[in-house]
């Protein structure tokens, strides 16, 4: 069911529903923070039914045109007389006005908070705002949209739209993946996309675990046919995304351990390499990364299924290195599911770092087993330590299924 246009085909998801989004191939950072090797889509869909027509969110500032010439290909602009709005965020939501001024009669359809948002955002009158609250529905002529409060995934003001004739879940944030590459989860050229749509979690959903298993829930009592999010491939296996984030959003951890490190003089790294080797050889998988060029998607996807973290730091003016501290940070707002820590440093003349580091941590509620800082290069009675401190991480991870 894919209609060919002239230079594009665009992908028909049951009789008058359509994939109208743009490929971003080349975006390389998200919010400023979040790299995207393999660059992102903005998912938007056009239901028409037999008396009305829905826009389901829009795209990115810059793309407003490629979205109209795709819905041109379908229908007049003038035509759309709801535009769904499923989360605020200026990725899906900025170009909203845009298309409210080439649809002067169409109406903004989201949830209360969603509605504050488009006031604020985007300056969407009132008048053309209809809220829409858990179960209600709208009836476009043989489709109908039924809405679902999905708070949290991944704004306060975030909606599911469920489309009931062709069961067709439109989730935004929640179930994406940042990759433009592909329309649906069995093409050929979408690569490991659980793979991405794991880093993705850990960067964009971690934080809202709990959230996610009251949306997970509602998902799959909706028992879709197909997943459609707003970023990366739709799922014509929704199961196949459904199992992982059973996982993810329960914070359902491995044997295994997250290394996050920098060093200077290679003192730290002596003592990293070392509760790494030990790590090993009591059977923990453990992935370890220089925080100097480690990339940020890779260590949020570690985190999901971490059960253990080893942070190593040198001493810089007191403190931690500003990479740790970066990194330390960055743990705390991610909220992984990580329960077990160990801290190393080395320092030249001062310490101080083990002290930021343990302060920083401290609202986590993360276990510190043990930390160990030591005066310039270690010595075998620090390495020692080290080990002692590798073999008790590995039991209070065996110990904690
Ligand atoms: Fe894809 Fe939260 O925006």
């Amino acid at each position: 069911m894919v209609k060919i246009m002239t230079n594009y085909a665009l992908p028909e998801l049951a009789n008058n529903v359509h994939w109208v989004g743009v490929k971003d191939w080349n975006r390389r950072l998200f919010d400023a923070l979040i790299p995207l090797p393999k660059g992102t889509s903005y998912n938007a869909y056009l239901v028409q039914g037999t008396k009305k027509v829905a826009l389901i969110d829009s795209v990115n500032p810059g793309f407003e045109k490629e979205l109209e010439s795709k819905i041109k290909e379908l229908t007049d602009i003038g035509d759309i007389h709801y535009i769904i709005m499923n989360h605020a965020e200026p990725d899906h939501a900025a170009s909203i006005k845009h298309f409210m001024e080439l649809a002067p009669d169409s109406i903004l359809v989201t949830s209360e908070k969603g509605a504050k948002m488009a006031d604020i955002y985007f300056d969407v009158p009132a008048d053309r705002v209809q809220v829409v609250e858990e179960g209600d529905t709208l009836d476009l002529g043989g489709k109908t949209l039924r809405f679902i409060k999905a708070p949290w995934l991944h704004w306060p003001e975030t909606m599911f739209t469920f489309l009931e004739e062709d069961r067709i879940l439109f989730s935004c944030d929640f179930f994406g993946a940042h990759t433009a590459f592909g329309f649906y989860d069995d093409d050929d050229n979408v690569g490991e996309l659980l793979y991405l749509a794991k880093s993705y979690f850990g960067e964009i959903m971690m934080p809202f675990r709990k959230m996610g298993q009251k949306g997970l829930e509602k998902a799959k009592e909706l028992d879709p046919l197909l997943i459609a999010p707003s970023h990366g491939p739709m799922y014509r296996n929704p199961g196949k995304i459904f199992d992982v984030y059973e996982k993810w959003t329960a914070g359902e951890t491995k044997e295994k351990v997250i290394v996050l490190y920098v060093t200077m003089w290679n003192s730290t790294e002596v003592m990293v390499k070392t509760i790494v080797e030990t790590l090993l050889s009591e059977n923990i998988e453990v992935c370890m990364y220089d925080l100097t060029t480690a990339d940020l998607g890779d260590i949020a996807r570690d985190l999901v299924d971490s059960r253990g973290i080893v942070v190593g730091t040198p001493t810089v003016l007191n403190g931690m290195h500003p990479l740790a501290i970066y990194a330390a940070n960055l743990f705390k707002a991610l909220r992984p599911p990580t329960k077990y820590a160990v801290a190393l440093s080395s320092y030249g003349w001062g310490g101080g770092a083990l002290k930021q580091l343990q302060e920083t941590l401290e609202p986590t509620k993360i276990e510190i087993v043990g930390a160990l800082a030591v005066n310039g290069p270690s010595q075998e009675n620090d390495l020692n330590t080290v080990k002692e401190l590798g073999r008790d991480l590995a039991a209070k991870i065996k110990s904690d299924k």
